[in-house]
C-alpha cells in the first residue's frame, strides 16, 4: 500500500476557509512537526510505504494531500480547489501524478479529490455541498464510465466527505450522520453496515481515519469509536493532531492512498 505525504514545513492556518481555521490559537510548528512524524511512523509500522511530495511556501494546506486527487488504479482526477488559497497547490500534485505514470484528467467543476471522494470496495461515493460541486458527480460517471454515489454534506463544520465517512472495507464504515442530508443518510444506511460516531468524537474527527487493512489509525480521546472498533475485530492507532485541528483535518487528510 503506497501513501502520499507531505512535510508540515509551512503548515499553518493563514486564512480561513472552514470554521475550524479560526486563528485565534496559533499553530504550534513544532508539535505540528512531530504529530505529523508520529503519523508517518505509525503507517510505517502498519508496512504502508510513504512517498513525499516537496512542501511549498505560500501553500499552507499542501500538507493535506488527501485533496489532492481521486485516484483509481493508475487514472487520478487531479483537484480543481473551490477556494483560491488552495488553487496554486494544483499545479504541484498534477506534476507528482504525471511523473508517477498516472492518468491526469482534469476537471474544471469544484473538486477536492480523495477529500471528497471514498470507495467502499468498488462503490465511490461523493461528498458535494461545501467544496466539491455536484456537477462533479455526473462528469466522473462518464470520464470514467462508472456509477457514483453522491453524498449531500449538509454540515458546514464536516465540509469534505473524509470529516464524516470513513469507510473500512467493501461493507462497512464510520459516519456521522447529522453531516448528510436526510436522503443521503437513508441511502448510506441501505448500502453498507455503519457505525455512528457521536457528535463528540465526530469533532474529534473520529471519522477521518487512515484504513490499512484492519489497523485503522485515529486522533486521540476517541475512546467510544476505538471500543466499537476493536469488537469488531479492527486495531487500532490514537494520534494526537491537535495542530491540524486547527486548520480542520486530522489523520486522513494528511494521506493520500495511491495504490
Ligand atoms: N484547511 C484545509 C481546508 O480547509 C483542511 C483540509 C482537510 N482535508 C480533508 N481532506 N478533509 O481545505
Amino acid at each position: 500500500m503506497n501513501i502520499l505525504m507531505c512535510k508540515p514545513t509551512f503548515f499553518d492556518v493563514d486564512y480561513q476557509i472552514n470554521p475550524w481555521m479560526r486563528q485565534e490559537r496559533p499553530v504550534n510548528k513544532a508539535r505540528a512537526q512531530s504529530q505529523w512524524q508520529s503519523l508517518y511512523q505509525t503507517i510505517q509500522q502498519l508496512g504502508g510505504k510513504i512517498d513525499l511530495i516537496e512542501p511549498q511556501q505560500g501553500l499552507p494546506d499542501m500538507v493535506f494531500t488527501a485533496n489532492a486527487g481521486l485516484i483509481h488504479r493508475k487514472k487520478v482526477i487531479v483537484a480543481n480547489f473551490k477556494h483560491p488559497e488552495r488553487q496554486g497547490e494544483s499545479q504541484y500534485f498534477k506534476n507528482w501524478f504525471a511523473q508517477n505514470h498516472f492518468q491526469v484528467f482534469e476537471t474544471d467543476i469544484p473538486f477536492e479529490g480523495a477529500g471528497d471522494a471514498l470507495f467502499a470496495g468498488e462503490t465511490l461515493f461523493v461528498g458535494h455541498g461545501f467544496r466539491s460541486h455536484h456537477r462533479i458527480v455526473h462528469w466522473i460517471e462518464e470520464q470514467w464510465e462508472r456509477p457514483v454515489t453522491a453524498l449531500e454534506l449538509v454540515n458546514p463544520s464536516f465540509y469534505h466527505l473524509d470529516t464524516c465517512f470513513c469507510p473500512l472495507n467493501s461493507t462497512n464504515a464510520l459516519w456521522y450522520p447529522a453531516a448528510f442530508s436526510k436522503k443521503s443518510q437513508q441511502l448510506l444506511e441501505n448500502e453498507l453496515n455503519l457505525l455512528s460516531v457521536s457528535q463528540k468524537e465526530a469533532e474529534l474527527f473520529a471519522c477521518n481515519a487512515v484504513v490499512i487493512n484492519r489497523d485503522v489509525i485515529l486522533p486521540k480521546d476517541c475512546t467510544k469509536i476505538i471500543t466499537l472498533l476493536e469488537n469488531q475485530g479492527f486495531s487500532t492507532h490514537s494520534i494526537s493532531t491537535t495542530e491540524f485541528i486547527l486548520s480542520g483535518g486530522s489523520c486522513k487528510c494528511l494521506t493520500l492512498h495511491t495504490s
